[in-house]
């Protein structure tokens, strides 16, 4: 019998077909059901990061592969998984290009006040303006020698400080890991928040990292700087976030991702100009996305054929 993946979401069906099993999507409205999770008749699963992949899902005897479509895993019990012999991978390495240049985006975006410019043309207030060209008007930050902090220096934050040394920024960074770049100066959290004049969240979501990002980090901030979050929402809180901008503490943030995803349009994060709002675009490219689609592929065919799936995050 030709196994079954379940894919929660229809997208790039020319490539899952060549994953070797029957392919069933998720084709209703919104997220898959839990009803439709639970019903256990598949013995793969291409899960999305807002799926909820609990021990009741993986409880499934047939179920021996969940495959994420994202690097991160954070919606899915891990320690279950592995408890119940069932292989979870992720889609690494693809999408770091796309992520660490979609924070830059959010970083010059923040750095030199795009969106409000934006507002301000569309909005007939730059025409209604006293003279074409003010030379004080929305004056933003020069990048070159200040100082790039960059919290959490895996793929995707080692990325986004090699393209801050292009800038000619000097880069700074804090991790749990042991990586070490002769270009970057490893700095404990509190120096790394105290000295920063870009501070970029580039860490993965676990109990330890969540609300890493709170009241005491954000009192150590220069009031010039700014704070961008491409990670996972949770790690910043956003309470203390919404406290420093309203409290001026912080001179402008970019974020990407939220504690709740989607971010209800009354959040009050909607309402400081200086922050720049994005929908979870990070990995968001063309190239990231459909190789992100590949990498799930290779791991369910790698599975198939009797050998580990090369993403593997259950070693
Ligand atoms: C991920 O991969 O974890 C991103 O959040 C979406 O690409």
């Amino acid at each position: 019998m030709v196994p079954k993946v379940l894919v929660t979401r229809k997208f790039f069906p020319d490539v899952f077909s060549t994953s070797g099993y029957q392919v069933e999507y998720w084709e209703g409205r919104g997220p898959v059901t839990r009803d439709r999770l639970l019903r256990g008749d598949f013995d793969a699963l291409v899960s999305m990061l807002f799926d909820r992949i609990d021990c009741e899902v993986l409880s499934s005897p047939r179920l021996r592969l969940v495959a994420q479509y994202a690097v991160g895993y954070d919606n899915i019990d891990l320690q279950c998984a592995t408890s119940r012999g069932i292989y979870v991978t992720n889609t690494p390495d693809v999408l770091t290009e796309a992520t660490a240049e979609f924070t830059w985006a959010l970083i010059m975006a923040a750095a030199r006040r795009v969106v409000e410019g934006d507002a301000m043309v569309r909005s007939g207030k730059w025409a209604e303006h006293d003279v074409p060209w003010d030379p004080t008007l929305l004056l933003g930050m020069e990048l070159k020698g200040k100082q790039l902090g960059v919290v959490g220096f895996g793929r995707i934050g080692l990325r986004v400080g090699e393209i801050g040394r292009a800038f000619g920024m000097n880069v700074a960074y804090w991790s749990r890991g042991r990586r070490f770049v002769p270009w970057a100066t490893r700095m404990e959290l509190e120096s790394l928040f105290s000295t920063s004049d870009v501070i970029s969240v580039n860490l993965p979501l676990t109990p330890e990292t969540k609300h890493l990002v709170g009241e005491r980090l954000l009192s150590l901030v220069k009031p010039t700087a700014i704070l961008v979050n491409t990670a996972r929402g949770p790690v910043v809180d956003t309470e203390a976030l919404v406290r420093a901008l309203s409290s001026g503490r912080v001179a402008a943030v970019g974020l990407d991702v939220f504690e709740e995803e989607p971010l209800p349009p009354d959040s009050p994060l909607c309402r400081f100009n200086n922050v720049v709002l994005a929908p979870h675009l990070g990995s968001a490219t063309t190239e990231a996305r459909r190789a992100m689609a590949l990498t799930v592929v290779r791991n369910l065919r790698a599975f198939l054929e009797g050998d580990v799936p090369p993403t593997l995050v259950n070693r």
